[in-house]
């Protein structure tokens, strides 16, 4: 079947107008409440002619934060201020899901309510340093979750979920990857528990699936997708056998009719990869988007040998707010500015130009 990256796709119930899908990214401009603010509607308004837009990571609760300025769903300024994105996204013909976050041991005490230690499957410190308001400060050793405090954590997913839907989304996304409390659970480097919920691959999986069984009470489940980053190390992740243990991961996500598998191939860094995700994209039956460092080209190339239904974009969809269009005419792209990837004001965020032919100036 040979598909164009331009044409419509049926996501569940929801048309898509194209196979783009802008890649969620953290910008770190959400306010003192950790609400979106219009730039931020600007932001994605002006992104809206991807097929799907899928937000910057959000955390679920204040518990689940891990950086500075990042935006949340848990509180009633946070919902009126997102439902401005998804009227201004929808506005425009577009579609958006939302993120939902819980960062885990990817934090630090100075970011959380009464300085509580991070959280996460393991008492194992993350290599590295957290983002702190006061700057860069060394991961501390996060406590491990008490079996009991589990369904603290599932509620707090299930009432993102049920705040994304009054704030107008169209879906949500599970952040199941990159390193935060779901992938911390999944993977055996961050993972040594010997409980229900550690040791074999349906216990490592279990925090996962109670979470999708609690959102799925919410949202139809082709509204819920998941994202998963068997391979990146970012974040101090490893796992052994990222192959069999997400080959099981997704063939059990199979049978759950999701909106889609979202998967980031390889490490997000070096933009290498060990992995065969053809075999991932087997066993998932529902739609299958694939991420990390995809261009015009390689879309194209991946949609027509089947090896993936939808393309999620990040940096290009960052710099270019028309790249759906750029790529369609094979106009040349904006380069990214990393300076202002994360945290600043409107430069680097909503005055990457839009494409100008000479012909086209007023
Ligand atoms: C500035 C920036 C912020 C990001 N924030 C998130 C995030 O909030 N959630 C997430 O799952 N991935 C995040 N990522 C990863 C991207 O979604 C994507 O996987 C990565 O950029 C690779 O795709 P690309 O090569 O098309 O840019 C971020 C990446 C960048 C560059």
């Amino acid at each position: 079947m040979s598909v164009d990256l331009f044409e419509p796709f049926q996501l569940g119930d929801l048309t898509l107008s194209n196979r783009m899908v802008m890649a969620p990214m953290t910008r770190n401009r959400a306010d003192e409440h950790n609400a979106v603010t219009p730039l931020t509607v600007t932001y994605y308004q002006q992104r809206a002619t991807a097929g799907l837009i899928i937000t910057e990571a959000t955390q679920v609760s204040p518990a689940g934060v891990g950086y500075p300025a990042t935006p949340g769903i848990h509180s009633e300024t946070q919902v009126t201020a997102w439902r401005k994105v998804t009227d201004a996204v929808h506005a425009l013909g577009g579609r958006i899901f939302l993120q939902l976050w819980y960062t885990g041991r990817i934090s630090h005490p100075s970011l959380l309510p009464d300085n509580a230690t991070p959280v996460s499957a393991s008492a194992i410190r993350p290599d590295g340093q957290a983002v702190t308001y006061s700057g860069m400060q060394d991961y501390v050793t996060p406590r491990a979750l008490n079996i009991e405090e589990i369904p603290h954590i599932v509620a707090q997913f299930k009432h993102g979920a049920t705040q994304a839907k009054r704030a107008g989304f169209d879906g949500v996304e599970v952040h199941a990857g990159n390193g935060y409390l779901i992938d911390q659970f999944l993977r055996d480097g961050s993972n040594h528990r010997s409980d229900a919920y550690g040791g074999n691959l349906p216990n490592r999986m279990r925090l996962l699936n109670e979470v999708l069984d609690a959102i799925c009470e919410v949202w139809p489940a082709q509204r819920v997708g998941v994202r998963f980053s068997p391979e990146n190390k970012f974040n101090s992740m490893s796992d052994s056998d990222p192959q069999a243990h997400f080959g099981y991961f997704t063939a059990q996500l199979s049978t759950r009719k999701l909106a889609y598998l979202h998967v980031l191939e390889g490490d997000m860094q070096g933009k290498t990869s060990a992995m065969n995700y053809r075999e991932l994209r087997i066993k998932f039956a529902g739609p299958y988007m694939a991420n990390n460092g995809y261009d015009r080209v390689r879309a194209e190339t991946a949609l027509r040998g089947n090896a993936a239904d939808l393309i999620a974009i990040g940096v290009p969809f960052l710099a270019n707010p028309d790249l759906v269009r750029r790529y369609k005419e094979d106009l040349p792209l904006n380069t990214a500015d990393q300076a202002s990837f994360y945290g600043g004001n409107e430069h680097g965020y909503t005055d990457y130009p839009f494409y100008k032919k000479e012909t086209e100036v007023a």
